[in-house]
């Protein structure tokens, strides 16, 4: 199973993408939390992409396209699930001329408005890439580690609008491109509750 999941900043893709990796045995790749890690060590990448990702811009597309394929190259043959990639015409079509074939594209659907109040409360473990949000889990350390919880740099106010931005205008499109190819793509709604949610996108992966 090759799966993506898209859908603008603050959708769910991460907490829903952490319990369908769990359920299916998939290896999640998400870019966003790659690149924080990488940020967090000072790497060569962390220092190109930090400024990026403070802004709530993307991270110019040969940096994330090495580094994506480098973690694929390292997989083995089992299903895995991308998040937060690919964002751009370009990122996808990498994937393509790597030979990586896509079965199924699930878009995550959620208003700009419910997306704001979900990423002004959002805390994360960092090691772990697990998410909370402040108004279910008041308690700010992590569950299984018992580490403390962060906020995201990049969910300030205003770059959270910045992000809904370049979302609608450059990763939203990417779904016209995927429609036009042979790979099953579903439109979820992700509103509800995360297990509401979760119900709806395991009902279409096992179809
Ligand atoms: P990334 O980390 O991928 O951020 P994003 O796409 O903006 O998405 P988020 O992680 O913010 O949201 P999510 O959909 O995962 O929601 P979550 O499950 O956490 O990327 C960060 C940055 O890295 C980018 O801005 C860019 O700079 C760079 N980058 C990454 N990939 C790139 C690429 N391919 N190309 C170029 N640049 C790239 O949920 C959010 C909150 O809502 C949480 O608090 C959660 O608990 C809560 N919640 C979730 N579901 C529900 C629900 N059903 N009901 C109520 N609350 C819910
Ligand atoms: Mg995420």
């Amino acid at each position: 199973m090759r799966v993506i999941i898209l859908g603008a900043p603050g959708a769910g893709k991460g907490t829903q993408a952490l319990r369908l990796c769990e359920t299916f045995g998939l290896s999640h790749l998400s870019t966003g939390d790659l690149l924080r890690v990488e940020v967090a060590a000072n790497s060569l990448i962390g220092e190109q992409a930090a400024a990026f990702m403070k802004q709530g811009q993307l991270v110019p597309n040969a940096l994330i396209i090495g580094m994506i394929q480098d973690r694929m190259a390292r997989l083995g043959s089992g299903g895995f699930l991308l998040d937060g990639f690919p964002r751009t015409v370009e990122q996808a079509e990498s994937l393509e001329a790597a030979g990586i074939v896509i079965d199924q594209v699930i878009s995550l659907q959620v208003p700009d408005a419910v997306i704001i109040q979900r990423l002004s409360g959002r805390r994360i473990h960092l090691a772990s890439g697990r998410i909370y949000h402040i108004d279910s889990h008041p308690i700010l350390v992590d569950d299984q580690s018992g580490e403390p919880l962060v906020q995201r740099e990049d969910d300030q106010a205003d770059v959270v609008a910045n992000r809904l931005k370049i979302y609608h205008q450059i990763t939203e499109p990417l779904m016209d491109w995927y429609q036009q190819k042979p790979l099953k793509l579903s439109r979820i709604s992700g509103l509800g509750t995360a297990e509401e949610v979760y119900s709806r996108i395991e009902a279409v992966v096992q179809e």
